[in-house]
């Protein structure tokens, strides 16, 4: 089994310290939502994530690193033969558990909607049979209560191709959810870091190459 985790992603409801912000109120009302109940994004929320979040306003309210991101593992051939797990793991330590057959809307806005949803009622679409479902926990005790070897993709790891990683068949995998900087997760605690372009890839595209690799090692 490849458990792959999404680290850190930018995934979060929109903070309390700009709720009041007029670039969200105002994108609120369009939405007919409270702000709180909105999840953060940069296309809309960039002014008040830079009036508050200095340094880090590159990075934060990215849903759609997740999208991308899901859409590559959740329909991927690995994943229909039942040899994927996903989790998404953000920035404030909620993990997203995600069973193996749910298909998520291909549709940004109704997948934000969805994610709205699920950080308001903690599961969905209910908490007796969740396809969805969100548990605080750190990177390090989701990667041990997984139990399988580590392997961190980072652009700072050992450069490996992908045909030539040592890929035990229980693996967990870590890719970071973010579009730039580093992870804010301690992730010294992994078995390997690999790096496997000497270009930095998108965190959907370094997904993708890793589960086609998985593909062709365990494919049945
Ligand atoms: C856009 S990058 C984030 C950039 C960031 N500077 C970093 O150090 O990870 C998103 C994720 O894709 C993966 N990634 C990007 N380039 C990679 C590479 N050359 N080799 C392995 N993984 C890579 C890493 O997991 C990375 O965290």
């Amino acid at each position: 089994m490849m458990h792959l985790i999404l680290a850190d992603s930018e995934l979060e409801p929109v903070p309390q310290a700009i709720q009041g912000h007029p670039a969200v109120v105002k994108h609120a009302k369009s939405r007919k939502k409270r702000p709180s109940n909105m999840i953060l994004d940069a296309t809309y929320h960039h002014q008040a994530i830079r009036s508050k979040y200095g340094s880090e306003a590159e990075r934060r309210g990215r849903p759609d690193i997740v999208h991308f991101f899901l859409m590559n593992a959740q329909e991927s051939i690995l994943n229909k033969q039942g040899l994927l797990r996903v989790y998404v793991h953000t920035r404030n330590n909620d993990v997203i558990f995600i069973k193996p057959e749910t298909r998520l809307p291909k549709s940004y806005p109704r997948f934000v909607g969805l994610m709205e949803n699920l950080f308001h009622n903690g599961a969905v679409p209910n908490s007796e049979q969740p396809l969805l479902w969100i548990e605080k926990m750190s990177l390090l005790s989701l990667v041990k209560s997984i139990g399988a070897p580590s392997i961190l993709l980072s652009e700072k790891g050992k450069r490996t191709s992908p045909g030539n990683i040592d890929l035990p068949e229980d693996i967990t995998i870590i890719i970071g959810g973010f579009p730039s900087g580093d992870f804010l997760s301690n992730v010294e605690f992994v078995d390997r870091k690999i790096s496997i372009s000497e270009d930095t890839l998108m965190a959907w595209v370094a997904a993708y190459e890793i589960i086609a690799e998985y593909e062709r090692r365990y494919n049945r």
